[in-house]
C-alpha cells in the first residue's frame, strides 16, 4: 500500500524479446502511459516462460501476471508461442482451481509495431487487478514486507 492507501498492485509481465518487448519499447519511446507497477521481465520467447515462473511470481507477492508474445504465426522461433499458449491454458485453469481468480493471469500477443496495444493492455490489466485487490493465495508469508 502506498502512503495515501491507494492499492498499488504488483504486476509481472513476461515479454518475448522479438515482439512484445519491442512493443513495450515503442510504447515508451512514443511516450504512451502505462503504470509503473508493471515490472517487465524480458524472455527470448514466450515459450521460455516455464509455468513455475508464474507460480513463483505469485509466491513472491505478485498480484497479477501477464505473458506477452508474438502473434500466433509470427514467433521468431516459428512455433514457440503455440507451445506457450497451450501451457498457459492448462496452468491458468489449474490456478483457478487453486483459487487464483482468472483475471489475475492473462496472455496477450503484442507485435513490435503495437506500442498502443501494449500500453492499453497494461492499463486494462492493472485496472482489473486493482478491482480484484491484493492476491492472498499462494503468497509466501516470508516475502511480505
Ligand atoms: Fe516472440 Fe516466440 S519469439 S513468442
Amino acid at each position: 500500500m502506498s502512503m495515501n492507501n491507494e492499492f498499488r498492485p504488483k504486476i509481472v509481465a513476461f515479454c518475448c524479446n522479438w515482439c512484445s518487448y519491442a512493443g513495450a519499447d515503442l510504447a515508451g519511446s512514443s511516450r504512451l502511459q502505462y503504470p509503473a507497477d508493471v515490472k517487465i521481465i524480458r524472455v527470448p520467447c514466450s515459450c521460455r516462460v516455464n509455468p513455475m515462473f508464474i507460480l513463483r511470481a505469485f509466491e513472491k507477492g505478485a498480484d497479477g501476471v501477464i505473458m506477452c508474445g508474438c502473434h500466433p504465426g509470427d514467433c521468431h522461433y516459428s512455433t514457440g508461442n503455440y507451445y506457450a499458449r497451450r501451457r498457459m491454458t492448462l496452468l491458468f485453469s489449474m490456478l483457478e482451481y487453486l483459487g487464483i481468480e482468472n483475471g489475475r493471469t492473462r496472455v496477450e500477443w503484442v507485435s513490435a509495431a503495437e506500442g498502443v496495444k501494449f500500453s492499453t493492455t497494461m492499463n486494462e490489466f492493472v485496472d482489473k487487478i486493482r478491482s480484484l485487490g491484493e492476491n492472498v493465495r499462494l503468497g509466501d508469508l516470508r516475502c511480505k514486507d
